[in-house]
């Protein structure tokens, strides 16, 4: 019979947490035949906690197959204790009067304390998915706090804006369904700079770009998807937590059981990449998985729009690492 495995959840008593949990402990993320263990790491609080208990109680009451045990604390130590895989959702949101800066300031303190932890508590071989914001920025971080595990298992998620990308050029061409759209790449940074990118992106094989006008990409498509974030927050008064918990699982279950060729957009570190991206961020990129391993695309190109809209997220990511190199 197959071990179970050990995943992390941190911020498990958090919206994102409750979209996600019970998709993990079904089998969505790792495949139906790999029991798991989850451990949930919240906030020292009281109300915290108790909210973590309240959602230890329904995964019981859902009866998963595959859950084979929870451990729910807030010793972060014994949160990724042995852990094969980390998601670390958990993140101070942006309140009432915070500059952007205060924000990057006290997550980049957390996911410091959190790369340290995994260090010396996880698997060498963790495979970690770093979802709270300013999500590239904090993987880069944890990276650096974490020596004995390789860097390159530090990666951000992008897949909600590849994926909000994907719907937006499948609504706009009629596809019957998303999965007929293909090599859409979304750059950069999980923020307002990153660069969604159909210009190789194909539809049944045909060329989106040449289906499309280019005043609707620079000035519906990109903003769209650019500001969906915003827009979601608008709408529901929260910001978006099914389709981030649904992302989380596709990041992590395409890294571990491959893509079968297709293109999938991750935040991994610039390091050695082919495409110029300065060295030392954690960039969106596109890439293909196999055996556990992801793989950057090589060989597409940026037209001269494109050029710049790279070079504006590469000086976001640079400016974010310029304001937390105290903790690097
Ligand atoms: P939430 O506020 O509902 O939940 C966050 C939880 O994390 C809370 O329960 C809080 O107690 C906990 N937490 C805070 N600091 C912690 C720490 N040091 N250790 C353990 N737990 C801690 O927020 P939500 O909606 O679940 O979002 C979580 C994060 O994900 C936010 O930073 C948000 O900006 C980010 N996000 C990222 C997306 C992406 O595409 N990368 C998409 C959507 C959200």
């Amino acid at each position: 019979s197959v071990q179970p495995v050990r995943v992390a959840v941190t911020g498990a008593a958090g919206q994102i947490g409750y979209a996600l949990l019970p998709r993990i402990a079904a089998g969505e993320m790792l495949g139906p035949n790999q029991p798991v263990i989850l451990h949930l790491l919240e906030r020292d609080d009281p109300k915290a906690l108790a909210a973590l208990e309240g959602v230890v109680m329904e995964l019981q009451d859902c009866a998963f197959p595959l859950l084979r045990g929870v451990v729910a604390t807030s010793d972060i130590n014994k949160a990724f204790d042995s852990v094969d895989y980390a998601l670390l959702v958990g993140a101070k949101p942006r309140g009432p009067g915070m500059e952007r800066a205060d924000v990057l300031k006290d997550n980049a303190a957390i996911f410091k304390v959190q790369g340290r932890a995994l260090n010396e508590s996880a698997k060498k071989s963790v495979k970690v998915c770093v979802v709270g914001n300013p999500a590239n920025t904090n993987a880069m971080i944890a990276a650096a706090n974490a020596p004995n595990i390789p860097a390159t298992n530090f990666t951000s998620m992008m897949r909600l804006d590849h994926d909000r990308a994907m719907a937006q050029i499948a609504l706009k061409l009629g596809a019957s369904s998303v999965a007929d759209v293909e090599k859409l790449v979304v750059w950069g940074n999980h923020s307002a700079t990153q660069y969604p990118d159909l210009s190789n992106a194909v539809i049944k094989g045909k060329s989106v770009a040449k289906n499309v006008d280019q005043e609707w990409v620079r000035n519906t498509f990109i903003p769209t998807v650019q500001q969906r974030g915003a827009a979601i927050i608008k709408a529901r008064g929260v910001s978006s937590a099914a389709s981030a918990a649904n992302a989380a699982i596709a990041h992590v279950r395409d890294w571990v059981l491959g893509t079968n060729g297709r293109i999938v957009s991750m935040g991994i570190p610039s390091d050695g990449n082919p495409y110029g991206v300065k060295e030392g961020l954690l960039f969106g990129f596109p890439v293909t998985c196999q055996n556990g391993q992801y793989k950057i695309v090589e060989g597409l190109q940026w037209d001269e729009f494109g050029k710049g809209a790279i070079e504006r997220t590469i000086k976001e990511l640079q400016e974010e690492k310029d304001a937390v190199k105290h903790l690097l």
